[in-house]
């Protein structure tokens, strides 16, 4: 038995809705999931909300409401997005529950025993506005701060801090050691120098409390209630909390084991310094061994016309509303085509419309319907089963798709099976079955057509299955095929000698351009 395929994405910040990129994420992540479920894996996939902080704190205040509440109503709005956009988690992480809790000060209190955690007097600008210290990086081209941050002070305040400085030259070699083994502890590969980068800089420790006279919503420390613990601690934990990791001495971790290290999905912003740097070393410090140290798959942003998506410029793009007008499946199917899983992509609805009704309604939909329309012209949708010259281009297409799925690539894997259903497209109209049916000594030729697009139909739709698992159960409904999509049942030849087809339903409807 192969251990869990263990994959996470970030748990969303539930300060504001979902926008287009916490949705691409969780798809992204929900494809491979899905994928290495076909490969048969026993999958563990984590996803949730990071509903502590500052932020949520001072949003909450504004409206006059409790921060739990506010948490809670932003959460819902994140959870049936997930419902509606069929994500497949195993496991909810929601940072305000006790599990959580009990874990982080598990944490805490090991790490301040084992002197890993230390108090220390910090002074510097603090904004008064956004409530945080300001660093150099704040600081316009004039040397001042610039007017986001309000009124900017000079203020002394004593908080706790997590020993990262010490940790830099283990966290060195082993990114070294990991892209000698050709297992990069990034991916795509090109940001292990950017990591590497930021490690090589890393000067001083992490600041992991706030006091309570500034920040009530948060976990208290186990050691001081005068604070509680701030942002990264709190987030990046819940990625073994809600896996069953206690710290607290002679705790059972006998499922945590089946289950760790996980693969973490996050967005290039949150690579270096929080993922590759704090957590990172959070790991190292709290015992666990190199080959437990996880490794992150890094996906680029989705830009709105080359520009960052933001609140102020009010150009986010709700998931949700575009779910209701385009159907999930051309938002799935949009979202892992038209992006490199690492680079960045301009979201645009024109192109959601184009590539939907080229790919989906014209190529995979009309192939599916003149498939099933003609076997039942022609045969009573009864196949015979005959060889088929497709037969080796399906295999090959089929292990391009597992090799491309195997490493994220998600984009080439599909560009490969509807390659595949191009060729298909194009075999009907070179064997033209409308001439072979009028044709009677062309009958075993027209059983092999048939048999041809409706195997082929058949492993698509297995092969289709992570990014669009409604429709792919559908085509396999159609098809009256009731065997398990698995990647062993994307063999060659299952569908049986006199197999009967099931009626053509249409599945991906055209969109069409409003009138003008
Ligand atoms: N709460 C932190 C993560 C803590 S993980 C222990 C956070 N939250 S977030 O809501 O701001 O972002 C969640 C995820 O969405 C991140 O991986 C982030 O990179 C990703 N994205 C945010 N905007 C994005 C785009 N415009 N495009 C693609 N992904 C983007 O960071």
């Amino acid at each position: 038995m192969s251990k869990t395929f263990f994959i996470t994405t970030a748990i969303d910040y539930t300060n504001g809705a979902p926008h287009i990129g916490h949705a691409y994420e969780k798809v992204l992540a929900d494809a491979i999931a899905r994928h290495q479920r076909l490969l048969g894996r026993d999958v563990f996939f984590l996803t949730g909300v990071d509903q502590h902080g500052q932020k949520v704190q001072q949003s909450a205040q504004k409206l006059g409401i409790e921060p739990a509440a506010f948490v809670e109503d932003i959460t819902s709005r994140f959870i049936a997005l997930w419902e509606k956009l069929d994500i497949s988690y195993d496991a909810w992480a929601a940072t305000t529950g006790d599990i959580h809790k009990h874990c982080v000060q598990g944490i805490l209190q090991r790490l301040w025993n084992e002197g890993k955690i230390y108090k220390a007097a910090q002074s510097g600008h603090y904004s008064v506005r956004q409530e945080q210290f300001l660093t150099e990086k704040e600081r316009g081209p004039d040397g001042t701060f610039g007017e986001e941050w309000g009124e900017v002070v000079e203020i002394q305040e004593e908080n706790y801090f997590f020993k990262l400085a010490e940790n830099r030259d283990w966290l060195l070699a082993l990114i070294d050691k990991r892209s000698q083994e050709g297992r990069s502890m990034v991916l795509p590969e090109f940001r292990t120098a950017e990591l590497r980068n930021a490690v090589e800089k890393i000067s001083g420790d992490l600041c992991i409390s706030r006091p309570k006279s500034r920040l009530t919503w948060g976990i208290e420390l186990p050691f001081d209630p005068d604070f509680v613990t701030y942002v990264w601690f709190d987030a990046l934990s819940n990625y073994i909390s809600f896996a069953g990791y206690d710290a607290t001495p002679g705790a059972d971790l006998s499922i945590f084991h089946t289950r760790w290290p996980a693969l973490h999905v996050i967005g290039k912003d949150i690579l270096a310094p929080p993922h590759g740097i704090y957590w990172t070393i959070m790991l190292h410090a709290l015992g666990f061994a190199d080959d437990d140290i996880p490794n992150f798959l890094v996906h680029g942003w989705w830009n709105i016309a080359g520009a960052k998506m933001s609140k102020s410029l009010g150009n986010s793009v709700d998931p949700s509303a575009l779910a209701d007008h385009y159907g999930t499946a051309a938002l799935r199917y949009y979202l892992l085509t038209d992006i490199n899983t690492g680079r960045d992509a301009d979201f645009s609805t024109d192109r959601l419309e184009q590539r939907y009704n080229a790919e989906l309604a014209n190529s995979l939909g009309n192939l599916l319907n003149r498939s099933l329309s003609m076997a039942k012209r022609y045969r009573e949708s009864r196949l015979r089963r005959m060889d088929s010259p497709l037969a080796a281009l399906a295999g090959e297409k089929t292990a391009a798709y597992d090799t491309a799925m195997n490493t994220y690539q998600v984009q080439t894997a599909l560009e490969h099976v509807m390659d595949f259903v191009t060729r298909c497209n194009a075999y009907v109209e070179e064997t033209a079955p409308w001439k072979l049916a009028k044709d009677p000594s062309q009958s075993d030729k027209l059983d092999e057509v048939l048999y041809t697009l409706a195997e082929s139909l058949r492993i698509v739709s297995i092969l289709m299955s992570p990014i669009l698992p409604k429709e792919s159960a559908a085509i396999r409904s159609q098809l009256q095929w009731t065997g398990p999509a698995t990647m062993g049942n994307t063999a060659w030849g299952l569908l049986p000698d006199g197999h009967e087809l099931g009626n053509p339903v249409p599945l991906f409807p055209r969109i069409e351009a409003p009138a003008e």
